[in-house]
């Protein structure tokens, strides 16, 4: 029997109602991968899957990034030594640009939720492309942007310490294509926060660039707001969206568990 589906935007996400039983038995993986490439992000309500009941249904749909392991996404330093770099994720962003191949998608469960805020955004970058009007489009074709995790955490800390600022550039910076042009024909928008300059542009015209195309991208028409409720999983196709979370309190306890597919197709 098909998913049972409802679409939560013209554009991208769709919600599918299915038990934890038959999720993690992996008859419909196939389906599951097949809509998200189609809509970008699926929710499921309330499933309220434990860690190792995630890692299980992550692995029916590929190949699981760090084995056995769930990220805590959360702002407690107790919970998560990395709480700092987590505050990047309240900027749109693509994960795993710093990577040769990037994240294929991520499954993001909730297990605390904050009284404020906190919801996560999703913009379709294919969607985005496509809309671009083909004077834009030509416009575009083949520019290069280099991106580099400094530039991403000095949203968050605009005046590093030098030695934090090390730290940051370990990461090699990455030339990806302003234009991703998949296997499957489709294009899509590859920009967030780690989106430097775009390579051989003066700085200025550069960042007016990637400046208008992250405002067009993330337009109402290709978002989607997820508004979490205890026990949600959200499964994102990280090479077609970009996505953010809603500011809150840092002490709100908002605890999030991540697994993520490992990418299959790189930039270029
Ligand atoms: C992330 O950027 O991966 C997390 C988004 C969120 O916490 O809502």
């Amino acid at each position: 029997m098909g998913l049972l589906r409802s679409d939560l935007a013209p554009r991208i996400a769709s919600e599918i109602q299915i038990d934890a039983r038959s999720l993690l038995d992996g008859a419909h993986a196939g389906e599951i991968r097949e809509l998200l490439e189609q809509r970008g992000v699926i929710a499921v309500r309330e499933l309220h899957l434990t860690d190792a009941e995630q890692i299980a249904f992550t692995r029916t749909l590929g190949k699981i990034v760090d084995e056995d392991k769930v990220l805590k996404i959360t702002m407690d330093p107790q919970e998560n030594p990395k709480a700092e770099y987590i505050k990047g994720a309240f900027y749109w962003h693509i994960d795993g640009t710093m990577l040769d191949v990037p994240i294929f998608a991520s499954i993001m469960s909730s297990r605390q939720l904050s009284a404020v805020g906190g919801q996560t955004e999703f913009a379709n970058t294919y969607a985005a492309y496509d809309d671009l009007p083909e004077a834009e489009k030509w416009a575009i074709e083949g520019l290069k942007v280099v991106h580099m995790f400094e530039v991403a955490q000095r949203y968050v800390r605009p005046e590093p310490a030098y030695a934090e600022l090390q730290e940051w550039q370990r990461f090699t910076p990455k030339t990806l294509p302003l234009v991703w042009k998949h296997r499957s024909g489709r294009k899509s928008l590859v920009l967030g926060s780690t989106a430097s300059h775009v390579e051989g542009m003066r700085l200025q015209e550069s960042w007016a660039l990637l400046t208008r195309l992250r405002e067009w991208a993330t337009r109402p028409q290709f978002v989607y707001r997820h508004e979490w409720k205890l026990g949600d999983m959200v499964i994102w196709d990280n090479t077609g969206t970009m996505h953010r979370a809603i500011p809150y309190p840092l002490d709100s306890g908002r605890m999030m568990h991540r697994t993520q597919l490992a990418g299959e197709e790189p930039f270029v």
